[in-house]
């Protein structure tokens, strides 16, 4: 019996372990030993990386560049906790990464882009790759150059044969989705007027909302993260020539409108990070009565629940103020979610979630090339059943804020 049972047991072991194998990969880290002359380091000073994984077959002319994620830090006091980490240091990044989704290299899971030269650039400068500050600190050491980051890397992909590239699409989650569109007209100008060239955000679209004590939190923190940084120069023109706070031009609501590339913007209208860090960050809710509802939508009041959907209209009109673009395209779900592009179970798989119909695979996949527009929005919260709902652990909630 007990024999049974363990045999079972590993069967369902070993099924679980290929799965995982085929689902996702190993790809190597590349420092960019090249960029440290040009001043191009992470926070710390250390080269900057990225992981890069080979086109193939029909997809050899074509470049998915992926910007990781990780929040930002706004001043040097939280930046210095950041250099110390993978997010501010490439000294203590990991040697390998797995990639699946939208960077999975089989036609099964990631049918529009599986056989395409796949970049997964790491977050180390705590400015979604706006800084530019020639000063270094004394006293602190700290660099603040997340520009010229993103700059030396594009230079070391064009040299690796992104310089002819006939597709090209930048893309990233997070903090790495918000670089998507901050850098989207960038990229577009770094690549030959005859590359197709197209920008995806995930998870990027933060909106300026009070958070629940009424208090502008998200507002005054990209302030001071442009501040620190020095991003003011490097955010689109469009944007700081016409509004008097560059730290406003963080918003992809006063930004989009002026960038010129097509954009396509993946986004939980829940999203379970802007829920946490600017509806109900902790300063907002120091008696923690948000605290279970942030790691279990399901754990929420009926009166907190009311303030998400209100949460879920601003959302939806700071979406719809951009105006009408028919370039554009839009996947915002009603999901408990942060970054649906980069888990195989979110972005393509039977139970994965669906908008009109369509996986987020098929949308995005659909869009780029030209074969449909997408432009969809959800009802509510809990209409839609094909969501994968975030449920976080207690202990890993205050670090949650570095997604
Ligand atoms: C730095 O930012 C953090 C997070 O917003 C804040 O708690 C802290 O008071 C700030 N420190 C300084 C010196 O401004």
């Amino acid at each position: 019996m007990m024999k049974e049972r363990f045999r079972q047991w590993l069967q369902a072991l070993v099924f679980v372990l290929i799965m995982l194998r085929v689902e996702c990969y190993n790809v190597d880290i590349t420092y960019v030993e090249s960029a440290v002359a040009k001043g191009a380091v992470c926070l710390d000073g250390s080269p900057p990386a990225y992981h890069f994984s080979a086109g193939f077959g029909a997809g050899i002319n074509n470049w998915l560049v992926q910007i990781e994620g990780g929040a930002w830090c706004n001043n040097d006091t939280t930046c210095l906790a950041r250099k110390s980490t993978r997010l501010g240091s490439s000294t203590k990044m990991v040697k390998t990464l797995s990639f699946s989704g939208i960077l999975s290299n089989k036609p099964q899971f990631n049918p529009d882009f599986y056989d395409w030269n796949k970049v997964k650039v790491r977050y180390c400068d705590g400015s979604s790759f706006t800084g530019d500050i020639e000063a270094v600190n004394p006293v602190t050491k700290l660099y603040y150059r997340g520009a010229r980051v993103f700059l030396a890397i594009m230079d070391d992909l064009l040299a690796k044969g992104m310089k002819n590239a006939e597709n090209a699409i930048l893309s990233g989650c997070s903090a790495g989705g918000l670089t998507s569109i901050l850098h989207c007209d960038r990229f577009r100008a770094l690549l030959p007027a005859t590359t197709k060239v197209k920008c995806f955000s995930d998870a990027g679209y933060f909106i300026n909302a009070k958070d629940v004590s009424g208090a502008e939190h998200i507002k005054d923190f990209y302030s001071q993260v442009v501040a620190t940084h020095g991003s003011a120069k490097i955010l689109p023109s469009s944007c700081t020539s016409s509004l008097s706070d560059p730290g406003l031009c963080f918003f992809p609501q006063y930004v989009a409108h002026g960038i010129r590339t097509p954009l396509f913007v993946m986004n939980a209208a829940y999203d379970s990070w802007q829920i946490k860090n600017i509806l109900a960050p902790g300063v907002a809710d120091p008696h923690g009565l948000w605290h279970n509802c942030k790691l279990d939508i399901l754990k929420c009041s009926p009166a907190q629940l009311q303030i998400m959907h209100g949460y879920h209209t601003e959302f939806l009109s700071a979406l719809t103020g951009l105006g009408p673009s028919s370039a554009r395209g839009y996947y915002i779900n009603s999901c408990y979610a942060h970054c649906q592009t980069e888990t195989q179970e979110t972005w393509l798989r039977g139970d994965s979630p669906r908008l009109n119909g369509k996986t987020i695979a098929q949308a995005m996949g659909d869009w780029f090339h030209d074969r449909s527009p997408f432009q969809y929005t959800d009802c509510p919260y809990p209409c839609d059943k094909t969501c994968h709902n975030r449920i976080f652990e207690s202990h890993d909630y205050p670090s949650a804020g570095v997604y």
